[in-house]
Parts: C-alpha cells; sequence; structure tokens
C-alpha cells in the first residue's frame, strides 16, 4: 500500500523465500514500519487506528456471541438473557459488543470532524473521503440491524418506525418496506434477514476499510497545517513515531472504553430494550440509539409541506440528505487553503456545527413538540447551510492568516515560540495559497 519505493530488506532466509513467492511482509514493512508520515501529527490523527481495532473487536465479539444467540422471535431475548447469566464471560462479551458500537461512533465521530477542521477531503484525497463516506453509511445500517437482535422494545419499536419511513418514498416505498420487513409488519421473517444482514455488513466495512487505508497510502496524510510534504525533513518514519502515538491513544481510549463496560455497561443503553418485544404496546418515546440522535432530531423538523413533497417524505429527504450531502464536500468548500488552522472564520463556523451536532443530538431525545421543533428547525437550518452556503461561500471571501512554506517551518517556529512567529515570512505565496 506504499506509495514510494520500498526499502525492505529481508534479512534470514525465510523471509527471502516469502519475499520472492508472496511479499506480504514487505507490504507491512513498507506500509506500516518505514511508510513516512507528517511529523507534526496531533492525537487528532489517532483515530483512525482506534476505528481499526474497535472493528477487530466488534468482529470478533459478535462472532462469539452469534454461537449463541438464537435469531427467532419466540427465542431471541431469552437467547440474550441466557449470554448474560449462563454463558463463561457472556455478559462481559455482549457489553464489550454493545458499549463497542457506541465507542466506534464516538471515534467515527471524532474521525470525521477531524478530517472537516483539518480539510482533509480537499483534493487529491477526495476519494478517501467518499470511501469514509460509505464505511459511515455502512456503520449506520449495521448498528441499526444490531439493535434490532435483542428483540426488546426499543429494538421491535425502532424497527417498526424506520422502516415505516421508506413508505414516504413515492411510488416503490411500500415495496421498500417489505422486502426490508420479509412482509407487512416487523416479524420474525424482519428478525432473520437483519441478523444475516448484521453478520455480512462488518466484513463489508473491512473491505471498505482495506480500501480506505489504501488510498491513504496512495496520497498520503495530511497534517494540522494543511501543507503537503515536500521535503524528507517533513516527514518521520511511521515507526516508532506514529505506532507510539498510536498506541498510548488506544490505550487511553480502551481504558474509557472500560470504565463503561465495567462500571456503568446500560448507561447508553434503553431501559425499554430490557422489556420483550411486544406488538402489542408502544412504548411512551421511541428513542433511536445516541448515536442517530441528529439524525433524528432532522427528520422531525420536518412539519410542513414543501409543494408537492409532505412533512413525512420531506422528513425522510432531510434526514438522507443530511448523510448524502457529506459525500459533496470536497466540491463544496470553495477555499485555497486546507487546515482550518489558517482561516479563522471557517475555525468558527466549524465550531458553531459541532455545537450544532451536539444540540441536534440532546433534541433527538426530546419529544417533538412545543418548542423543541422550533429548535430543531433551527439547528436542521444550520447544519445545511454550513455545507450549502457557508462552506462554498467563506472559501472565496475569507482571508487566510500566512502559511508556514513548509512543515518543518511550521514546526520549528512553533518549537521557538513568538520569537520566530514574529519574524517576516520569507514568502507568503505557499502553492496552497496560490491555488
Ligand atoms: C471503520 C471506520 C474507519 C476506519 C477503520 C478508518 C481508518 C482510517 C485510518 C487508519 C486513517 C489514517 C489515520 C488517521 O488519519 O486517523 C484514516 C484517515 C482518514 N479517514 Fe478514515 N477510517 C474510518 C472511517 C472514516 C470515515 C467515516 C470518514 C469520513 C467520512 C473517514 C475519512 C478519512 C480521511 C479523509 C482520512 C485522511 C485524513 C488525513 O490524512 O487528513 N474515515 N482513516
Amino acid at each position: 500500500m506504499s506509495g514510494g519505493h520500498s526499502t525492505y530488506e529481508p534479512k534470514t532466509g525465510i523471509e527471502r523465500w516469502i519475499d520472492q513467492r508472496l511479499p506480504l511482509p514487505r507490504l507491512m514493512y513498507d506500509s506500516f514500519v518505514a511508510y513516512p508520515v507528517p511529523r507534526n501529527l496531533n492525537y487528532a490523527y489517532t483515530f483512525g487506528g482506534i476505528l481499526t481495532i474497535m472493528l477487530v473487536a466488534q468482529i470478533l465479539t459478535g462472532i462469539v456471541l452469534a454461537m449463541h444467540y438464537t435469531a427467532h422471535v419466540d427465542l431471541a431475548f431469552n437467547s440474550v438473557e441466557k449470554i448474560m447469566r449462563d454463558v463463561n464471560s457472556g455478559w462481559l462479551l455482549r457489553y464489550l459488543h454493545a458499549n463497542g458500537a457506541s465507542f466506534f461512533f464516538i471515534a467515527v465521530y471524532i474521525h470525521i470532524f477531524r478530517g472537516l477542521y483539518y480539510g482533509s477531503y480537499k483534493a487529491p484525497r477526495e476519494m478517501l473521503w467518499i470511501l469514509g463516506c460509505i464505511i459511515y453509511l455502512l456503520m449506520m445500517a449495521t448498528g441499526f440491524m444490531g439493535y434490532v437482535l435483542p428483540w426488546g422494545q426499543m429494538s421491535f419499536w425502532g424497527a417498526t418506525v424506520i422502516t415505516g419511513f421508506f413508505t414516504a418514498i413515492p411510488l416503490v416505498g411500500d415495496w421498500i418496506q417489505q422486502l426490508l420487513l420479509g412482509g407487512f409488519a416487523v416479524d420474525n421473517p424482519t428478525l432473520n434477514r437483519f441478523f444475516s444482514l448484521h453478520y455480512l455488513l462488518p466484513f463489508m466495512i473491512a473491505g471498505v476499510v482495506v480500501l480506505h487505508v489504501w488510498a491513504l497510502h496512495v496520497t498520503g496524510q495530511t497534517n494540522p497545517t494543511g501543507i503537503e510534504v515536500k521535503s524528507k525533513t517533513d516527514t518521520v518514519p511511521f515507526t516508532p513515531h506514529a505506532t507510539a502515538k498510536d498506541m498510548f491513544a488506544m490505550i487511553v481510549f480502551l481504558a474509557v472504553f472500560a470504565y463503561f463496560v465495567f462500571y456503568i455497561p446500560n448507561y447508553l443503553g434503553h431501559p425499554d430494550n430490557y422489556t420483550e418485544a411486544n406488538p402489542l404496546k408502544t412504548p411512551a418515546h421511541i428513542v433511536p440509539e445516541w448515536y442517530y440522535l441528529p439524525f433524528y432530531a432532522i427528520l422531525r423538523a420536518i412539519t410542513f409541506s414543501i409543494g408537492p413533497i409532505d412533512s413525512k417524505l420531506g422528513g425522510v429527504l432531510a434526514m438522507f440528505g443530511s448523510i448524502l450531502v457529506l459525500f459533496f464536500v470536497p466540491w463544496l468548500d470553495t477555499s485555497k487553503v486546507r487546515s482550518a488552522v489558517y482561516r479563522p472564520w471557517y475555525k468558527l463556523f466549524f465550531w458553531l456545527f459541532v455545537a450544532d451536532a451536539i444540540f441536534l443530538g440532546w433534541l433527538g431525545a426530546k419529544p417533538a413538540e412545543g418548542a423543541y421543533v422550533a429548535m430543531a428547525q433551527i439547528g436542521t437550518f444550520y447544519y445545511f447551510a454550513f455545507f450549502i452556503i457557508i462552506m462554498p461561500v467563506l472559501g472565496l471571501i475569507e482571508t487566510p492568516k500566512r502559511l508556514p512554506n513548509s512543515i518543518t517551518e511550521a514546526v520549528l517556529e512553533k518549537n521557538k515560540g513568538g520569537e520566530a512567529a514574529a519574524q517576516p515570512a520569507a514568502s507568503n505565496a505557499s502553492p496552497e495559497t496560490r491555488g
């Protein structure tokens, strides 16, 4: 996956033998040992590695859980209870998997926000970004189907509500819903197909992650300055530099994860899901998992018709649109400067966007009535405005700060503190500002 020239030298006879037949050790060496990374990567850049281990952990715990789980409406709920009580370390497996999903999403959100802050999606990394968006969509589908499997009240009613959205689509909506459900309501065929797909999708995610990392190794990583690598002094070898930083970040992340698993394992879940699914009893509030809440708020914010589009279809379009818009970010951002570090106005709007996403998440858990609806409409407006108005317009009118000439210069300036930063720059016209 390395874009550069290989520096791998087999040391033993066995290594030489393998290298001539299947140069996998060479690929690993070039990609994860000698691979040059910018010398100024900060901890925001460790989340790709964290995501990789979370994906592996989810697949491993999921495979063992599947050995004890029964995908049948009469048995699913009890099979999960059996895992919790009778299977050796079953409680641990289940709590790791359920909280693992939440922590996977925490990591992916930080990873995406990092990308938006440092302009990681800009040319030539559009493909890398789009592959990331595909992974995110697959993650959302996987999480949704996984939540249905324990066959609790929220599983059942969540599935009923979400699959119901599809009926808003003209002409083919009912057909899509029936295809998803395997019938006319959430029932045994639904549970079976969700289990089958929930098992399959993580492997598809793993496949797209391979493409994602491949694309990354073609373009190389960005860095907080947003300036491309220009000389050898701008980089350090992946090992030990990035490896050590990634490992430290993983340990801290896993320590927080362990706190949730061992001390507050149900904090992120909903108590109603400990009651078996009952098609005759609707819960007072149907709330999705926390990581879908901003999108749920957007869905419910559309309470009015727009021309021929009624509020239901409008909500569904807004919800899907809020994810689809991410795919177009590389072309919506017109700025010639990549990183928010040098874009004071973009930085401000970016942090407002982060606050808006959290605000929408909070609203998603509130009932869709009274002032909450108006607040969700304002939040939804800003969400779309950020991508469709602010990104394109700001890129054209904003005056960026002076860019350093290289990564090395930026690092040296920072290390010397204010003294060097006050020196006039040799040239303000780096390729990024010149466009
Ligand atoms: C299972 C999920 C994912 C995994 C395992 C993964 C893995 C990685 C890894 C290992 C890196 C390099 C290290 C780093 O920069 O953090 C990376 C970079 C990147 N990822 Fe992901 N990723 C995932 C999801 C996503 C998503 C959902 C997006 C965007 C929607 C995304 C966009 C990017 C971008 C743009 C970069 C390049 C960053 C830069 O160099 O500035 N990734 N990813």
